[in-house]
């Protein structure tokens, strides 16, 4: 192993900072407000069908470019590919991680805002009281750009302190509390009296709603969710050792990033429910709608509203971080390993620029609502534009190149680690990504353009 590379120093490192990359807010904003816009179970099941069919032999494809080259997401694919264009795709990733890095701290940040503004109890009052309160905090030209920036300060701090003591040790300190946190307010949350309407709106599947964009809101979720599609998991990769098992390591990230997805769906829309709140009510969801059920569902002992609120911003500051953490590094070990800068000056360039498109992003669904792409916000467009077309394209390819470019040997030699582990499975696995993954979501897209 390349000496010089920073590694992740055991088996459960490399889990967690894996998981913690995986699970954020794409599981507690995210996936609770598409699967109450897209009608509920019927999106859920979809979303396990491409997280199983698509997303975990994705997962396998970016962990064995990264584990293979050892190296930054362009030179991985570079090396591999033997200098042909293959390049691009750790561009497109190196692009796509970045532009998601600027919009998804703007979640971020208010969410560190609303964290704070628990603490300070500014967060308990009236209905109208608290969605005042978010349009008044988003729509100001300045705070919610001081605390996205915020947000990407704090990213950076970690990243620059390395791989092993900064992303590994952030991850095993955060997930676990997550976790903990988040089984507390499922349980609040579902022993409200009327909770059960939220249960089935979750798990009573509906197909009438299921259309062409329902299904690519599907697949973009899953990718967003599981990382995948941006060589953020072939640069994690890179910094796994030879002995870690790629099937398996996927097979329990996606479980676990399933698991916390439905938990998260659990802690939501029971009670939202048991306050009469309806479900589609968008990305607004946790800002403005969970105040008020924290507030409601413990009216008679304000002190556990006041708790619960602190502990559920808490919960999403620390998802946010390990996510935000892994979007930060693939493009920080581009420019440490490209252009020989130290670590903390690459850092600098992600963090100016995710900076800047932070700010418009803000502002865009904020102080100027002029701010607009193709007729949506600008923030709006670059979530759509990342996770519905880059993710999957991303993906796409990463399934590409390990299934039809890069010789058989290497991938058996990575998949199996030299033959020692899931020979079983090694076959499925190249049909999975040599016909199954690019035809479904190539079917996929052409389906939303109305081709198919
Ligand atoms: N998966 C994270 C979430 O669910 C978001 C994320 C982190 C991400 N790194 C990524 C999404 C890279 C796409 C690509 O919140």
């Amino acid at each position: 192993m390349n000496k010089e590379r920073g590694n992740f120093g055991s088996r459960l490192g490399i889990v967690l900072a894996t998981a913690g990359s995986a699970v954020g807010l794409g599981n507690v904003w995210r996936f609770p407000y598409m699967t109450g816009e897209d009608g509920g179970a019927a999106f859920i099941l979809l979303y396990v069908g491409c997280i199983l069919l698509l997303g975990i032999p994705g997962m396998v494809s970016e962990f064995i470019v990264g584990r293979r080259a050892q190296a930054n997401a362009a030179r991985a694919y570079d090396q591999l590919s033997g200098g042909r264009p293959w390049r691009l795709v750790g561009y497109l990733g190196i692009l796509t991680s970045s532009i998601i890095l600027g919009f998804y701290a703007v979640v971020a940040g208010w969410c560190l805002q609303y964290l704070y503004a628990s603490l300070a109890g500014q967060v308990l009052g009236d209905t109208d009281y608290v969605s005042r309160y978010f349009t008044d905090f988003s729509t100001h030209p300045v705070k919610p750009v001081v605390w996205g920036v915020a947000f990407i300060l704090l990213t950076h701090v970690v990243v620059i302190r390395g791989v092993r003591h900064g992303i590994e040790r952030a991850s095993k300190w955060l997930m676990p509390i997550l976790l903990v946190l988040l089984v507390v307010l499922v349980v609040a949350s579902c022993s409200l009296p009327g909770a059960m309407r939220g249960v089935e709106f979750l798990f009573k599947p509906d197909f009438s709603k299921v259309t062409g964009s329902v299904m690519l809101d599907a697949l973009g979720q899953a990718f967003f969710s599981l990382s995948l599609g941006t060589a953020c998991l072939c640069t994690y990769a890179s910094y796994f050792s030879k002995e870690t098992r790629l099937l398996h390591s996927a097979g329990e990230i996606a479980l676990l990033d399933t698991f916390i997805a439905i938990l998260a769906g659990l802690m939501i829309f029971p009670a939202a429910a048991a306050v009469g709140i309806s479900p589609d009510s968008g990305p607004s969801l946790i800002f403005i709608t969970l105040p008020n059920v924290f507030q409601q569902a413990f009216a008679t002992v304000p002190a556990v509203a006041y708790v619960v609120s602190i502990m559920f911003y808490a919960l999403l500051v620390f998802a946010a971080l390990t996510s935000t953490i892994s979007m930060h590094e693939i493009g920080t070990a581009f420019f440490t390993e490209e252009y020989h800068l130290p670590r903390s000056r690459s850092a600098w360039v992600i963090t100016v620029a995710a900076s800047l498109l932070c700010m418009l992003c803000a502002w865009s669904v904020g102080a100027f609502d002029s701010l607009r792409l193709m007729g949506v916000p600008l923030m709006d467009f670059c979530d759509l534009l990342t996770a519905n077309v880059m993710l999957p394209l991303g993906g796409m390819l990463a399934c590409l190149f390990v299934g039809w470019y890069i010789p058989r040997e290497v991938v058996y030699d990575e998949f199996t680690n030299g033959g020692r582990c899931h020979l079983r499975y090694h076959r499925v696995f190249l049909f999975a990504v040599r016909y199954v993954c690019p035809i479904c979501i190539m079917l996929v897209f052409l389906h939303q353009l109305g081709v198919v």
